[in-house]
């Protein structure tokens, strides 16, 4: 476990890419890469890719109506499998999100390898949204390669030794979308770049009252879709978000910051404990500034009770927001995040979502 915590490095750079050591395994322009979107089974997401030799500029628009996913991805072949047995895991850099980022939310990418068993294996990450020039990296170990999207199986692990397919999804956040990845490396510990920080925002309480809404929003749509390792990379960065961020109460970033230490000890790829862990720390932010009291430990599972919440939260006061013209603002983004791929039904089912959201959804 300890290496596995000393692993998620994540790096913010300002200027150019870094030329990373080990194996570049994107090969943008040569390497015959595709797109595949849930319309092979019935969907309406749409993407686009365009390759170039500095990355993969991907966008389109997620549709949960029959579907929610676009992908792209590249095959091996039979004899073209890589030997990745001698690395740790997969290095990727990308550009952070400066366009239809909601609230600042992070955008959860779901990153497969596959090998010669029908069975994927994928892991999470999430882009922070940052000024346009920014670079966000992640580390990943083959051992956070556990989701299976297809078909699921018990005790396999991937063989790294035989790798023969690579895939990157946009899932199940519904509306527009467009990140950029600018590499995939398959890395030695030894390797991995130094790390750094996410983006650090100027915000304000009600910017971060909706930075958390959206995020729990978004969330809790993707942990009840069955990935709750997207759910914990998205509220993890949104706790790192909130913890460099200027301009916002001093409670808030430190309770990010306690949920953060606590969380650092289950990586989000093996499994719910830290989402549960950060969703407890967003209710308390929520309910602080909204002016209610406290949701009771018993929502939660043992992994996040106790009463540091409160403690961090009662560090100092928040204002206290007016919330009803928030959550119009909020909910006319969401529509627009939607316009173009939505009729007006729908728009009715956007709304549906949010007071089903409301009812904090990422439990049940
Ligand atoms: C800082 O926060 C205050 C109050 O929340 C807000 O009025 C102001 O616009 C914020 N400043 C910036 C630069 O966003």
């Amino acid at each position: 476990m300890g290496k596995l915590r000393n692993s998620f490095v994540a790096n913010f750079l300002a200027v150019t890419s870094l030329t990373a050591a080990g194996k570049d395994l994107a090969e943008w322009t040569s390497a015959g890469w595709y797109v595949q979107n849930d319309d092979v089974m019935g969907g309406r997401s749409n993407s686009n890719l365009k390759l170039s030799g500095s990355g993969a500029e991907f966008e389109g628009s997620i549709n949960m109506n029959g579907g929610g996913f676009a992908s792209f991805r590249r095959n091996f072949g039979p004899w073209g499998e890589r030997d990745l047995a001698q690395y740790s895991g997969l290095w990727v850099e990308t550009d952070v999100v400066t366009e239809q980022p909601l609230f600042h939310a992070p955008f959860a990418v779901h990153i497969q390898l596959g090998d010669p068993s029908r069975y994927d294996h994928g892991a999470a990450f999430a882009i922070p949204s940052g000024p346009a020039g920014s670079t966000y990296s992640v580390f990943l170990p083959f051992g956070w390669f556990t989701k299976q999207l297809r078909w699921s199986c018990r005790g396999c692990t991937l063989d790294t030794g035989r790798i023969n397919d690579l895939s990157v999804y946009a899932l199940y956040q519904e509306g527009p979308f467009k990140f950029k990845i600018r590499q995939i490396r398959a890395v030695r510990d030894s390797e991995v770049p130094a790390f750094g920080q996410v983006p650090a925002l100027v915000l304000s309480d009600a910017k971060a009252w909706m930075l958390v809404k959206a995020t729990v929003e978004r969330g809790s749509t993707l942990w009840n879709k069955g990935n709750p390792e997207l759910c914990g990379a998205m509220y993890s960065m949104t706790a790192k978000t909130l913890t460099t961020a200027s301009n916002i109460s001093s409670s808030v970033q430190e309770i990010s910051r306690v949920a953060m230490a606590s969380a650092e000890r289950y990586p989000v790829n093996l499994g719910g404990d830290a989402a549960w862990i950060y969703r407890k720390a967003f209710d308390h932010i929520l309910a602080a500034y909204e002016g209610v009291s406290f949701p009771s430990d018993d929502r939660y599972p043992a992994v996040a009770h106790g009463d540091w919440a409160a403690t961090a939260m009662g560090s100092d006061q928040v204002p206290q927001l007016s919330t009803t013209s928030l959550d119009r603002d909020m909910e006319q983004q969401l529509a627009l995040n939607s316009a173009g791929q939505k009729s007006l039904k729908g728009l009715g089912f956007i709304f549906v979502m949010l007071v089903v959201g409301n009812a904090q959804s990422c439990w049940s």
